[in-house]
C-alpha cells in the first residue's frame, strides 16, 4: 500500500514528507494505522547526527494507533485494537524480560540498523530505496508495519492522541524519578531539563513523594509549567540553583538529580555532582552524543568519598507492558497529567515547524496528530 512519512535522507537535512510503498506484515508483525506521534528530542539527534542512524530513515518513535491486520503467528491481536509502542521491544522470554527490565529487551539490539526484527528487512520503501525505522517504528507516518514486541495492547477508550506519550516520554521521565533515582518520601530533587522527559522526571517525583523538586531550565515558560507539575521550586541553571539547594537543604544538598537536559553535556556533569547530597545519585537520562566520549569533568574522588553514586536510566528503567497501563490509570484518576504535556499539535506536515518550536523552547510536547 501507498502512504506518507517525514524521511530523514541525510544528516542536518529538514524532515522530508514522502509518499511511501508499505509491504504488508510478514510473521510476528504488525500493520498499524498511526493516530499520533509525541515528537521527543531524540529524533533530532539524528537529525544532527548525535545519535547515529541507517539512513535514509522514518523518524518518530513515541506513537501510538490502531491495528489494521495481523501477520501469521500474531495471535493476541486483531483488527481494531489500540496499541501504543514500546520505543524498546520487549519479548518477555530474554533474561532482561525475565528480570523485570524489559527496558533492556536483547531485541533493542537491533535498533541501530532499525530494520524488522524477525528477517533484518524492510517493508518501508521510498525511491527504490528501504528505508529504516527510529526504534523500529517509525512513527512519523500515516501507517507503519513494526513487530508484536513493539505493541502494547490499551483499552480502546483511551485517547491515543495523549497517550502515544506514554511511548517513551511519560514512562522515560516518571521511571528515571520513581525506579532510577529511587525517589523516596521527603527527598530534595532536582530536574534539569522540563521538555517532554523532565516536566514527567517532576511528575514522577512528586507521586514518589518527594518534599522538595527543584525544575531547572534556561526557559521561562518551562519552569512555570513545571511548578503545575509538582515542582516547588524553580532556577534558570545548575550555577543558580546550588545556592537554593544549599539554603534549602541546610547544606546537605540534593538527594537526587535527574538530568533531562535536550543535549546531554559532559561538561556540566561536574556541576550536577556537586548539588548531589552525600549518598545522592545522579541518574543521566538525556542522551550524550554517541561521540562525546571523554570530558565528563567530575570529581570521581568524591564518588569514593562522599559515596556519591552516577546511572544511567533507559526508558525509565523500567517494564513498558506493566507500567503503561499501570500510568494510564494513574491518569484515569486524575492523578498524573497526560493533557498538559501537550503545548501544540501539528500535522504531519507541520513536523519541521514542530521541530523548530522544541529548538525555540516552545513546547512541553508537540504532538503530531494524523487525522
Ligand atoms: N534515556 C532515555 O530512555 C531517553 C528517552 C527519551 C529521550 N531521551 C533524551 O532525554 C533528553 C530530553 O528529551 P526531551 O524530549 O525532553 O527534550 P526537550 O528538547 O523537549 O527538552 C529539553 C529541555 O532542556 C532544557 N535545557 C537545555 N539546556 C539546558 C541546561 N544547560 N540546563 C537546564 N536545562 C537545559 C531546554 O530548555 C528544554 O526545556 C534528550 O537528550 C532525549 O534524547 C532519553
Ligand atoms: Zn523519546
Ligand atoms: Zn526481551
Amino acid at each position: 500500500m501507498k502512504t506518507k512519512a517525514a524521511v530523514l535522507w541525510e544528516v542536518n537535512a529538514p524532515w522530508s514528507i514522502e509518499e511511501i510503498e508499505l509491504d504488508p506484515p510478514k510473521a510476528g508483525e504488525v500493520l498499524v494505522k498511526m493516530v499520533a506521534s509525541g515528537m521527543c528530542h531524540s529524533d533530532e539527534h539524528l537529525v544532527t547526527g548525535d545519535l547515529p542512524a541507517n539512513i535514509p530513515v522514518i523518524g518518530g518513535h513515541e506513537g501510538a494507533g490502531i491495528v489494521q491486520e495481523v501477520g501469521p503467528g500474531v495471535s493476541w491481536l486483531q483488527p481494531g485494537d489500540h496499541v501504543i509502542f514500546g520505543f524498546i521491544p520487549s519479548c518477555g522470554k530474554c533474561p532482561s524480560c525475565s528480570n523485570g527490565h524489559q527496558n533492556l529487551c536483547d531485541l533493542g539490539a537491533a535498533m541501530g540498523l532499525g530494520l524488522q526484527i524477525a528477517d533484518g528487512t524492510s517493508r518501508h520503501h521510498a525511491d527504490g530505496r528501504d528505508l529504516s525505522l527510529m526504534c523500529m517504528l517509525g512513527t512519523f507516518a500515516h501507517h507503519t508495519v513494526v513487530n508484536e514486541a513493539s505493541c502494547i495492547k490499551v483499552d480502546n477508550d483511551i485517547p491515543l492522541e495523549k497517550a502515544c506519550l506514554l511511548g517513551c516520554g511519560v514512562i522515560t521521565g516518571w521511571g528515571s524519578s520513581v525506579y532510577a533515582a529511587d525517589v523516596a518520601p521527603g527527598d530534595t530533587v532536582c530536574v534539569v531539563g522540563i521538555g517532554g522527559i523532565g516536566a514527567n522526571a517532576v511528575q514522577g517525583a512528586k507521586l514518589a513523594g518527594a518534599k522538595r523538586i527543584i525544575a531547572i531550565d534556561p526557559v521561562e515558560f518551562k519552569r512555570e509549567k513545571a511548578m503545575e507539575f509538582g515542582a516547588t521550586h524553580t532556577a534558570s541553571s545548575m550555577a543558580e540553583a546550588f545556592g537554593l539547594v544549599q539554603q534549602l537543604s541546610w547544606g546537605t544538598m540534593a538527594d537526587k538529580v535527574i538530568m533531562t537536559m535536550g543535549v546531554g553535556d559532559g561538561s556540566v556533569l561536574g556541576e550536577a555532582m556537586a548539588l548531589t547530597a552525600k549518598r545522592g545519585r545522579v541518574v543521566v537520562t538525556n542522551i550524550h552524543p554517541a561521540m562525546e566520549t571523554s570530558g565528563a569533568g567530575i570529581s570521581l574522588l568524591d564518588l569514593t568519598l562522599m559515596e556519591k553514586q552516577l546511572v544511567g536510566s533507559l526508558f525509565g528503567s523500567g517494564n513498558p507492558r506493566a507500567d503503561i497501563p499501570k500510568l494510564l490509570g494513574l491518569w484515569r484518576e486524575g492523578k498524573f497529567d497526560l493533557d498538559g504535556l501537550i503545548t501544540k499539535t501539528y500535522p504531519l506536515e507541520g513536523i519541521n515547524e514542530g521541530y523548530q518550536d522544541m529548538r525555540d523552547g516552545k513546547n512541553i510536547r508537540g504532538v503530531l496528530v494524523y487525522s
